[in-house]
């Protein structure tokens, strides 16, 4: 294997795609992954696209469906993302969601008008049943339970459409053209609370888009496993496991792939969470048998951090330290091209689009640059994070790795304010390790996104017995998430926080505080460096 200097190719061995495709126009604001993710929940592989795709472009890809996703925009300002109007004669079924819909009203003819009041959170759609509507299906209930974001609403529907269904603020909530194949519905079915929006989705896909319900966990592995090994053929693969999910469902799968031809590289930086680094090494090596090289390299990277206290200064150096003990352990590996990397779908959509303004040196921290002198392999790359855990679990890895909450690469060194030292990394890990046997004792770690402990680099006075106590604080912090790019601070039940509370203090050493931090992101961010 040569140094980690020049560039490579990315991309491989995704997975031969399925034959069949319904493509999700994208109009911003994440509408669009959500609908994406409903759409293989029925069975079915989805692809973002951007709306400014061609309508050759479309056609080239050969999409059995094509959904228009909301967006946060108005159809009426300058500059609204359009569609090109030779897509709406391509014959292929088109379902548009909220400014979905309005585009389609608005491109073909029909009109979409201002409305004195929006419409936010749940309405009801009463159904028109003097028309019949292919979407909502034979017998529809005639009133249901939709959820609504919109202020613009369409008053007059194209030539050929027809309104199906309205609510109190949107006299066409739902309309169609079965002859053009082309349908619009102004709420959202693809969340939670329109009760019968999945029931929707799957009419559109499986009726009027003909789509077979062949996107299942098993055919994922199974073309994973074969893309996996037409790319490596008979070469070697490296894998750097961080103990997260990404990289371990990668691992897995690379490894019935090809077997012992991978290694995979775990760096213990000595800032992991309590027993983490056994329960990786326990489940690589001896229960999937993977050859794995475990590089305790703890004493290296304290020896970096002596004095360094900035957050971004400690990124760097663990950052630097984990490449470069990286590279050493895996120069041994002999005629190792390929790298494997745990790289997900969303994170192929969002580097694809302008990101904001860089706030943490984040995403390649604990992990490697990209200018490796490598080729990439990376099996996930069309995978959204639940199908990767179904994948994991299926292969057979535990539910403490395919469950694990989000980690940050630099580990509890962005988590104990100031410099980092080993008797600090001790008292954090019990009081993480507390925090986490807690938190999954009521039952709540599936729900919490990430929940855990920071150790502060101040004193304060207690009283513990009859003494007075001068000893460090740590504040526990626990958010709601969907994607990391905002949290809220997680309503912990108060017994909750107080056994924690107590746990703390009582059985972690140098702790005499605890601090619940309520916080949202943003403001703040979910660590606290
Ligand atoms: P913040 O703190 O920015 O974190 O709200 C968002 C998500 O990213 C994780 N995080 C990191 N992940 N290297 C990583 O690989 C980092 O340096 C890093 N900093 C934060 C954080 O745990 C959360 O899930």
């Amino acid at each position: 294997m040569g140094n980690i200097v020049s560039g490579s190719s990315s991309g491989g061995a995704v997975g031969a795609p399925p034959s069949q495709v319904v493509l999700v126009v994208d109009f911003g604001a994440q509408y669009a992954q959500l609908i994406a993710r409903r759409v293989r929940e029925l069975n079915v592989y989805s692809e973002i696209v951007s709306h400014d795709l061609s309508a050759a472009d479309i056609s080239a890809r050969r999409p059995s469906g094509i959904i228009l996703s909301g967006g946060p925009q108005s159809v009426h300002v300058e500059g609204a993302p359009l569609l090109d109007p030779g897509i709406y004669e391509l014959g292929i079924p088109i379902l548009g969601i909220c400014y979905g819909s309005q585009l389609i009203a608005q491109q073909l003819g029909g009109q979409v008008g201002r409305n004195d009041q929006g419409e936010y959170g749940r309405t009801t759609l009463s159904v028109n049943r003097s028309v019949p509507s292919s979407l909502l299906g034979p017998e529809p209930e005639p009133t249901q339970t939709v959820w609504m974001s919109h202020f613009d609403g369409i008053t007059e529907v194209p030539d050929g459409f027809v309104a199906c269904a309205s609510t109190p603020n949107a006299d066409v909530a739902l309309m169609e053209s079965d002859r053009r194949r082309i349908w619009g519905v102004q709420y959202h079915p693809e969340v939670r609370h329109t009760p019968d929006g999945m029931s929707l989705l799957q009419r559109f896909l499986h009726d009027l888009a003909g789509c077979e319900p062949s996107w299942t966990m098993g055919s994922i592995i199974d073309s994973s496993i074969e893309a996996i090994r037409v790319q490596v053929g008979d070469g070697r693969a490296i894998c750097g496991l961080s103990g997260g999910v990404d990289s371990a469902v990668a691992a897995a799968l690379v490894h019935a792939a090809i077997g012992h031809r991978l290694t995979c590289v775990y760096v213990d930086t000595g800032l992991m969470r309590k027993d983490e680094s056994n329960q990786v090494v326990d489940t690589f090596q001896r229960h999937q048998g993977i050859e794995l090289i475990h590089v305790r390299a703890g004493d290296r990277f304290l020896d970096r951090l002596v004095g360094v206290t900035e957050p971004e200064a400690k990124r760097k150096a663990i950052g630097e330290t984990f490449i470069r003990v990286f590279e050493e352990a895996s120069g041994g590996i002999e005629d190792a091209r390929y790298l494997v990397q745990g790289t997900l779908y969303p994170d192929v959509i969002e580097s694809g689009t302008a990101q904001a303004a860089k706030i943490k040196s984040h995403h390649n921290v604990g992990g490697l640059p990209e200018d490796l002198d490598f080729e990439l392999v990376e099996p996930l790359r069309n995978l959204f994070k639940d199908e990767v855990r179904q994948i994991g679990t299926k292969l057979g890895l535990p539910d403490e790795i395919v469950w694990r909450q989000p980690f940050p690469g630099p580990g509890l060194g962005v988590r104990i304010i100031g410099e980092i030292t080993a008797e600090k990394v001790a008292v954090l890990q019990e009081a993480d390790a507390i925090v986490r046997e807690e938190i999954a004792a009521a039952g709540l770690e599936r729900e919490i996104w990430q929940a855990f402990a920071v150790l502060a680099d101040i004193r304060t006075v207690g009283v513990m017995g009859d003494e007075r106590t001068y000893a460090h604080p740590v504040i526990i912090r626990a958010v709601t998430s969907d994607d990391a790019m905002t949290a809220d601070w997680a309503r912990l039940p108060y017994e909750l926080l107080e056994r924690l509370s107590n746990r703390i203090i009582n059985e972690v050493d140098g702790i005499n505080r605890v601090a619940y931090d309520i916080t949202s992101k943003p403001p703040g961010t979910i660590e606290w460096e």
